[in-house]
């Protein structure tokens, strides 16, 4: 069932797991993450990242958004990291239910306020809005300790910045970073508890990169408030390799059954982040369909 981000991040948030939010591309990554929701029954989130919004268009928002209400289990449709008021207004236009604001690379004067506009248009949607400050880098290789403290989020702007621009979600760094962590990861926990104290209590919590993150900094991370991860590489990764194997690559290999092994490989994934979240067997605490919810036009 097409759910609405806000119940399922807050249900989450108040039972003390996460929703895994998966970024899709096409139909075997939307089949993969339905599929595993549906196998271990929890809720979860399609996640499209502007890069594939541009490539698949409406077709690929329709996708989502049909899967999701077909879905026996609670799914929303989440636009990531968009920097383009052009994209957030089509991913609104189109039904979707949250999108991210992603003003990071921006000074924070500029930020704010990029943020505060998006917000404000997002709001007349019923949409939730995750923002971001601080800057989760591509990889930390390199960088000294000052640098990479730098990037980091302040608890006291965070505290400043959410009041300012009325946001529904915000997406720390802490030492996350997207894609694979070179070296061991490091979160900072303490800047992640005084975070939580500035934004306070009713702010939603993300954590993005969290491919590569060990169980027991997963879980610390949904103690301190955490209650929605980002994942991508390694579902990718999954599909990839799928892709170089005998099953696509063989002379007499065809196309459907590479597909549905891509799909497996994925599913297999997303279903071991669903465990690690928690979110597994938790579909039941989401009764609320999506449609019953737009009388308080919440999406
Ligand atoms: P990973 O690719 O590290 O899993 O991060 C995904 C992400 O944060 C998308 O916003």
């Amino acid at each position: 069932m097409l759910s609405s981000t806000r119940e399922l991040l807050e249900t989450a948030r108040r039972h003390i797991y996460a929703i895994g939010a998966f970024n899709i591309y096409n139909l075997e990554g939307v089949r993969a993450v339905v599929s595993a929701a549906e196998a271990v029954q929890s809720p979860a989130m399609l996640q499209i990242h502007p890069s594939s919004l541009k490539y698949g268009g409406s077709p690929l928002v329709s996708l989502c958004l049909e899967a999701a209400r077909s879905a026996t289990v609670p799914i929303s449709v989440h636009l990531d990291h968009s920097t383009s008021a052009e994209a957030i207004r089509f991913a609104l236009e189109a039904g979707m239910n949250s999108i991210m604001a992603d003003g990071s690379h921006l000074p924070y004067a500029e930020n704010l306020s990029f943020t505060r506009e998006m917000t404000q248009l997002a709001h007349r949607y019923g949409a939730v809005v995750e923002a971001e400050i601080g800057r989760i880098s591509g990889t930390e290789d390199g960088l000294s300790v000052a640098e990479k403290e730098a990037k980091m989020t302040d608890p006291v702007q965070a505290g400043e910045f959410v009041r300012a621009t009325q946001v529904d979600a915000l997406a720390v760094t802490i030492g996350n970073v997207h894609g694979e962590y070179r070296s061991e990861p490091r979160l900072d926990f303490d800047r992640l508890i005084r975070i939580g104290e500035t934004v306070g209590k009713d702010m939603l919590l993300v954590l993005h990169g969290a491919s590569g993150l060990p169980a027991a900094m997963i879980s610390r991370s949904i103690q301190l408030g955490v209650c929605k991860f980002n994942v991508n590489t390694e579902v990718r990764q999954a599909y990839m390799h799928t892709l170089q194997s005998d099953i696509c690559n063989a002379r007499k290999a065809d196309l459907l059954p590479c597909m549905e092994q891509s799909i497996a490989a994925m599913q297999q994934v997303v279903i071991e982040k669903m465990q690690l979240f928690g979110s597994g067997n938790k579909a039941h605490l989401h009764q609320t369909p999506y449609a019953q919810m737009l009388t308080n036009t919440v999406r």
